[in-house]
């Protein structure tokens, strides 16, 4: 048994963090009586001059309902370098990181993070030094994991706003459009979207053409509805197209609902405006959801170690969580399936992808006109 592990958090926050470090302090503490040390600001953490701190029972007491995560983060860092615009995991500073666990006595780390700390913790492993895993993402883009903690507070965030504009589109006979995060998926926007009544869900799996966009703007408008909801995922893009960065050489998405707002308004002549929800989805107080399984995440993955498991992550499968290979985690992405249960309940109950097939065209004309005046 373990005498003493190591903690750490990186990649965006997400919220349920906390309950996640509160979980594994807990269980390790209490069930199997290891000791516990905060690793701050992700891996950079046990670098150069280490910064730590002692966890116990009582110093992660009261964080459970916090937003954010008490040991700082970082997406990017020492371990992370930029090699021709894109991020590169290779020339790990390992060694260093390894030697300083030895000095502080970590024998063993529980890395909480997205696809890159993942990655990150999987070098370690290699490296001969046990390590366990536990997904996080507001994202919930994890392949080996049906969902993330943080997620389902991101779609409470999106669903509220999205609420919010329903009515100040509908005074105003306006089109909205609500850009979400989500990267290169559209998880966030395709359950916001159902959730919070969207008449259109752009998303990076499914391209768009702005002409399907104004076709369902106009169907609304003849069938009587003069306002429409649009929401967007921040990596949707146009057929053919790509998606639209805000800071390229960080590679950060954004822009795609501003430019969308202007080509609506243009083509349709109707008054258009955008709201970029951003970091409000990220930051604040965790749902009941999202404490609970950052809870269970925690504390499995500490059974996980203390039960001589290492190289694994900690998944939600069929409603029970298990342990899968970090390997496996990290190797892809998790999109949206375009033939998909949801997306098909999304198209039958009227919300259009803007997907420029005659076939969807002529189904969501034909949706408005059936369901005019009923
Ligand atoms: O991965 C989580 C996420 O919030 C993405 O949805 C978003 O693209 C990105 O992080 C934003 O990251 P940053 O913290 O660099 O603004």
């Amino acid at each position: 048994m373990y005498k003493q592990i190591g903690i750490l958090t990186g990649g965006g926050d997400a919220p349920g963090l906390n309950a996640a470090i509160r979980a594994v302090v807990r269980t390790a503490v209490g069930e199997f009586g290891m000791k516990c040390i905060g690793i701050e600001d992700s891996f950079e953490g046990i670098l150069g001059e280490t910064h730590t701190v002692k966890l116990t029972t009582k110093s992660v007491s009261g964080i459970l309902p916090r937003g954010g995560t008490i040991l700082g983060t970082r997406n990017k860092g020492s371990f992370v370098r930029m090699v021709d615009g894109r991020p590169s995991i290779k020339e790990m500073p390992i060694s260093e990181a390894l030697a300083n666990l030895d000095i502080l006595g970590i024998e063993a780390l529980i890395a909480i993070g997205g696809e890159g700390t993942l990655a990150i913790a999987e070098q370690f492993h290699r490296r001969g030094f046990p390590v366990i895993g536990v997904p996080k993402t507001i994202d919930n883009d994890l392949a080996a994991t049906e969902l993330t903690f943080g997620f389902m507070t991101a779609i409470d965030i999106a669903t509220e706003a999205l609420d919010r504009l329903h009515t100040t589109a509908a005074s105003h006979d306006r089109v909205m459009v609500l850009e979400v995060m989500g990267r290169n998926t559209g998880w966030i926007a395709l359950h916001a979207g159902l959730a919070g009544s969207a008449d259109l869900i752009l998303i990076p799996e499914i391209p768009f053409s702005y002409e399907s966009i104004v076709q369902k703007v106009q169907a609304r408008e003849e069938s009587g509805s003069r306002f429409t909801n649009i929401v967007v995922a921040e990596g949707a893009k146009e057929v053919g197209g790509t998606e639209m960065y805000r800071d390229q050489s960080e590679l950060r998405l954004g822009g795609i609902g501003d430019h969308i707002r202007h080509r609506v308004e243009e083509m349709t002549g109707k008054e258009s405006r955008c709201v970029v929800l951003g970091h409000l989805q990220r930051g604040g107080s965790p749902n009941a959801f999202d404490r609970m399984l950052g809870t269970n995440f925690g504390a499995c993955a500490v059974r996980a170690l203390a039960s001589g498991e290492t190289g694994n992550m900690v998944a939600l499968q069929a409603g029970t969580i298990v342990t899968v290979p970090l390997s496996e985690a990290c190797a892809n992405i998790k999109t949206v399936p375009t033939d998909g249960q949801l997306v098909r309940t999304a198209r039958d109950i009227g919300i259009s992808f803007a997907a420029p097939k005659q076939s969807i065209l002529g189904e969501d004309a034909a949706f408005e006109a059936r369901t005019s005046g009923s």
